[in-house]
C-alpha cells in the first residue's frame, strides 16, 4: 500500500477503502472460525490517548493481540508529551521503539505532524476533526446488513462533528449518498464539505447539507446519531441540549427513513438526548455489531499499514 498512514479517509483512495473492508470481512470470518492469523507477529503498536476511550482502546489492543503482536497504552497525561515534549521528538523516539502508532487527540495537525516527523505508520483514533476508523467499522456493518454501500443513502442527524466529517469523506469515496442535518451554527467544517464534494464527483455520491432533520432522514437506508457534546466541548452542554432537541432521533423522525433502515451510533450514546430508547434499543438498531466491527476493521487497517 502506498499510503503509509490513516490520517483521514480523504487521503485514501476508493480502492484502498474497499480493499480494507474486504480484508476486515475475511479477518472477521477467520476469527469466528478460530483460524489464527498472526500477520503482525512480534510487532508493537503504541496507542497515545489524550481523550477517554472504551471501544478504540479495547479494539486496538485486542486486535493487535489477535494478530500476534502487542499494544502499549500510553496515556498522554503519563508520557512526556503531556508535559510539553514536542511532537517532533515524540515521533522520532517512538519510531525507534514501536512499529506503528494509534493516536487519539484534539488537534488534527498533531496527528499529521506525527506522520510527518516519524518513520512508522500513524493511525488516527479520533481528533476534533475526524474519526476515520469508526467509519470503516460503520461501512463494514452497512455491507453486512444491506449488501452494499454504493447507491444507498446515509443520514447523519446532529452536530457537524468529527464523526459527521469522516462519514462525509467516506461516503464520498465509496459512492454512498449522504445527508447531514445540523442546527444553524453547528454545521460541518466547510473545507471538509468542499473536499467531500470534490471526491463525490468521481463516485456519483450525492451530498446534502441541511438544517432540516426531516429532509436529511427522508428515505435513508442508514440513520446515524452521535452525542451532541463531543469530548473537550463539555462547557457548552446546557445550551446545546436546547438547540439540538429538534434533532433528536425518536420514533417519529425515524419513521421518515426507509422501513428497513438501520440505526447506527458510534457510541457512547446518551439515551433521551440524541436518540430515544425505542430507536437505539429497537429492532432496527445495529449498534453492537457496529461496535464489534471496530475490532475487525482496525485489524484490517493495521495489517494493511504495518505488515
Ligand atoms: N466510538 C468510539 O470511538 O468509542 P470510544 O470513545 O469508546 O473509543
Ligand atoms: N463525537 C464524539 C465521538 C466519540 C467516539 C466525540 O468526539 O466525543
Amino acid at each position: 500500500m502506498n499510503n503509509k498512514h490513516l490520517l483521514t479517509l480523504h487521503d485514501w483512495s476508493t480502492e484502498e477503502i474497499l480493499d480494507a473492508l474486504e480484508l476486515a470481512k475475511q479477518l472477521k470470518e477467520e476469527q469466528k472460525a478460530g483460524i489464527v492469523h498472526h500477520h503482525l507477529k512480534g510487532k508493537t503498536l503504541g496507542m497515545i490517548f489524550s481523550k477517554s476511550s472504551t471501544r478504540t482502546r479495547v479494539s486496538f489492543e485486542v486486535g493487535m493481540y489477535q494478530l500476534g503482536g502487542s499494544a502499549l497504552f500510553l496515556s498522554a497525561n503519563d508520557i512526556q508529551l503531556g508535559r510539553g515534549e514536542s511532537i517532533y521528538d515524540t515521533a522520532n523516539v517512538l519510531s525507534r521503539f514501536v512499529d506503528g502508532i494509534m493516536i487519539r487527540t484534539f488537534k488534527q495537525s498533531d496527528v499529521e505532524d506525527l506522520a510527518k516527523y516519524g518513520s512508522i505508520p500513524i493511525i488516527n483514533g479520533l481528533t476534533d476533526l475526524v474519526h476515520p476508523c469508526q467509519i470503516l467499522a460503520d461501512f463494514q456493518t452497512v455491507i453486512e446488513k444491506k449488501g452494499k454501500l454504493k447507491g444507498l443513502k446515509m443520514a447523519f442527524i446532529g452536530d457537524g462533528n468529527n464523526v459527521a466529517h469522516s462519514l462525509l469523506y467516506g461516503c464520498a469515496k465509496v459512492g454512498m449518498d449522504i445527508a447531514v442535518a445540523s442546527p444553524k451554527g453547528y454545521e460541518c467544517n466547510a473545507e471538509v464539505v468542499k473536499n467531500a464534494m470534490e471526491d463525490a464527483k468521481a463516485t456519483g455520491a450525492k451530498i446534502t447539507i441541511t438544517n432540516s432533520p426531516e429532509e436529511a432522514i427522508k428515505d435513508a437506508d442508514a440513520v446515524y446519531a452521535d452525542t451532541w457534546v463531543s469530548m473537550g466541548q463539555e462547557s457548552d452542554k446546557e445550551e446545546k441540549v436546547k438547540i439540538f432537541m429538534p434533532y433528536q432521533i425518536n420514533k417519529e423522525l425515524f419513521s421518515l427513513a426507509k422501513p428497513d433502515a438501520i440505526f447506527l451510533h458510534c457510541l457512547p450514546a446518551y439515551r433521551g438526548y440524541e436518540v430515544t430508547e425505542d430507536v437505539i434499543d429497537g429492532p432496527n438498531s445495529v449498534i453492537f455489531d457496529e461496535a464489534e466491527n471496530r475490532l475487525h476493521a482496525q485489524k484490517a487497517v493495521m495489517v494493511k499499514l504495518m505488515k
